[in-house]
């Protein structure tokens, strides 16, 4: 099995499903830049290993190679990025090619960054999603692993179609996660090409 570090910067509820839905792996640490995240109290009393450290004070390539050492130290084989809400830096994707996954809450390539759901509200999408993808250099630009979509309804705000979507990520997360470790290695890439986009219907109320 592949062991998992989760890197969380608040609530953590990808990281409880994560943890919840394991299959193919299991999940080794839990860490954060924010000691204060309120998911890393649910980790700790689930009995998992955590780690937190803020790059505050002492810069980001002192934490990052504290992390760093951290994820090793534990056997950590990959890292699944949850709500993590740091730039990951050009050094830290190299040392860990190919083995970081994130999941950001749009259909990308579409609204890359920040303020996903405002910006296809506004837009006039009829559909917003989350993305699980590879990390790399570029911002939320690293090959897709998997989708979910969900319906935007008349009268969403940003916050219901966040709570609509995040239905769709506890979802998708665990279940490209599994996918993704159980393939073998030196497939990766036809992998990628061949797995079917992830249909997941959410009823609006
Ligand atoms: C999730 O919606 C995740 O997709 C998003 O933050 C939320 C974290 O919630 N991630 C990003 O926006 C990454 N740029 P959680 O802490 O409950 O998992």
């Amino acid at each position: 099995d592949h062991k998992i570090a989760i890197l969380i910067s608040g609530r953590g509820s990808n990281m409880m499903a994560l943890v919840e839905q394991a299959r193919g792996y299991s999940v080794v640490l839990v860490a954060s830049d924010k000691p204060d995240a309120p998911g890393l109290a649910w980790a700790r009393e689930r009995g998992l290993a955590t780690w937190a450290l803020s790059p505050r004070g002492i810069g980001k390539a002192a934490y990052e190679a504290q992390l760093d050492a951290a994820l090793r130290a534990a056997g950590v084989t990959v890292i699944a990025l949850a709500g993590y809400m740091r730039l990951v830096s050009d050094d830290f994707v190299a040392r860990w090619r190919d083995r970081i996954v994130n999941i950001h809450p749009s259909l990308l390539p579409l609204y890359k960054g920040l303020d996903t759901h405002r910006r296809a509200i506004e837009a006039g999408d009829a559909e917003g999603g989350c993305s699980v993808h590879i990390v790399t250099e570029e911002l939320d630009g690293g090959r897709l692993l998997g989708q979910a979509r969900v319906p935007i309804l008349p009268g969403d705000d940003a916050d219901t179609l966040a709570a609509r979507v995040l239905i769709a990520e506890h979802a998708l997360y665990p279940r490209t996660l599994a996918e993704f470790v159980m393939s073998p290695a030196d497939h990766i890439h036809a992998f990628a090409t061949t797995l079917p986009e992830v249909e997941t219907q959410v009823d609006g109320d």
